[in-house]
C-alpha cells in the first residue's frame, strides 16, 4: 500500500482545483490527501456545486498517479464509495451505494465522489474527491437541492472527523492496492449487496439518453445492468440515477 501525505487546508475554493494546480509538486510514489475545513466553491458531478460549510464535514481530494494503460479506471470512484460504506457497515450503520458512487443512509445522500483525471504519455494523474456530510445539522442539510443527510443526523452524535479520515485512508489504501491488481471483480459481490434500488424501477441519464428500467445488477467491471421493458439488458457505463 502506498503511503499518504496529508495537506490540511483551512479555506480553499475547492480541494479538486487546488490539487490540479499543485500536483506537479506532489510526490509521485505517494498518495497526496488534501483536506479543507471549508470550500468556497466546492464542485460536484455534472457541474453541480457541493455545499461545504466550515468545520462540520470532510472535503477530501486524493491525488495519485497510475501507469497507462489503466483498464480499470472507470470503476475507481466506486472503490472509494465502497471503502466508506465498508467503514460504516463495521460501525453498525446500513449504507447503500447509489450507482455509481453516491453513499446513502436512509435513502438520502451522505457522500458524493468526483473523479477527474489528466492523461500524460505514460501515466494518468487521478484527482479523486469525496465530500462526506459528517456533522452537518438538519437545517444545513435541508438547504441542499436533493435529499441529504449526515452522520450526525442519522446517529444523533457528533463524529470525530480526524478519526474518520484516518479510517478512510486505511480502507481506501488497502482496497486501491487490490483494485490496481484485479480491478472491480473482487468487490463486485459485496458492492451489489448494498446496491441502492436493486430490483426497483429507476431512471438513468447517460449523456444524451434517458434510460428507464429495473436496477438489475452490476457487471464484473462495475457497470450497471439495467433491465429494460423488452427484457433485454442495457449496460450503462456511467450516469445520473434516480428512482422512478
Ligand atoms: C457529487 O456527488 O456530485 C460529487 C461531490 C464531490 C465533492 C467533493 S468535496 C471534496 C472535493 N472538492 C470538490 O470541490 N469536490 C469534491
Amino acid at each position: 500500500m502506498k503511503d499518504f501525505v496529508h495537506i490540511a487546508l483551512e479555506t480553499i475554493d475547492s480541494t479538486q482545483t487546488y490539487a490540479k494546480q499543485k500536483c506537479a509538486s506532489f510526490a509521485k510514489d505517494k498518495i497526496t490527501c488534501i483536506t479543507a475545513e471549508e470550500q468556497t466553491a466546492g464542485r460536484g458531478r455534472f457541474q453541480r456545486s457541493w455545499v461545504s460549510p466550515p468545520h462540520v464535514n470532510l472535503y477530501i481530494t486524493f491525488v495519485f498517479w497510475m501507469p497507462l494503460p489503466a483498464p480499470h479506471l472507470p470503476s475507481l470512484s466506486q472503490i472509494l464509495a465502497f471503502s466508506l460504506a465498508q467503514i460504516l457497515l463495521k460501525k453498525g450503520l446500513f449504507p447503500k451505494l447509489k450507482w455509481p458512487n453516491d453513499v446513502q443512509l436512509q435513502g438520502k445522500k451522505l457522500a458524493g465522489i468526483l473523479c477527474e483525471t489528466s492523461f500524460e504519455k505514460e501515466e494518468v494523474a487521478v484527482y479523486l474527491g469525496i465530500g462526506i456530510n459528517v456533522n452537518f445539522e438538519l437545517a444545513q442539510a435541508m438547504q441542499i437541492d436533493q435529499p441529504a443527510t449526515s452522520l450526525l443526523i442519522e446517529t444523533g452524535k457528533r463524529w470525530d472527523r480526524k478519526e474518520l479520515l484516518q479510517e478512510l485512508q486505511q480502507e481506501f489504501g488497502a482496497n486501491l492496492t487490490i483494485w490496481q491488481a484485479k480491478g472491480f471483480a473482487p468487490f463486485h459481490a459485496a458492492y451489489e449487496q448494498i446496491l441502492a434500488y436493486k430490483g426497483q424501477s429507476i431512471r438513468c441519464l447517460d449523456g444524451a439518453n434517458e434510460w428507464v428500467g429495473i436496477c438489475h445488477s452490476l457487471t464484473d467491471e462495475g457497470q450497471l445492468n439495467l433491465l429494460l421493458a423488452d427484457q433485454t439488458i442495457q449496460i450503462l457505463r456511467s450516469g445520473d440515477l434516480t428512482s422512478s
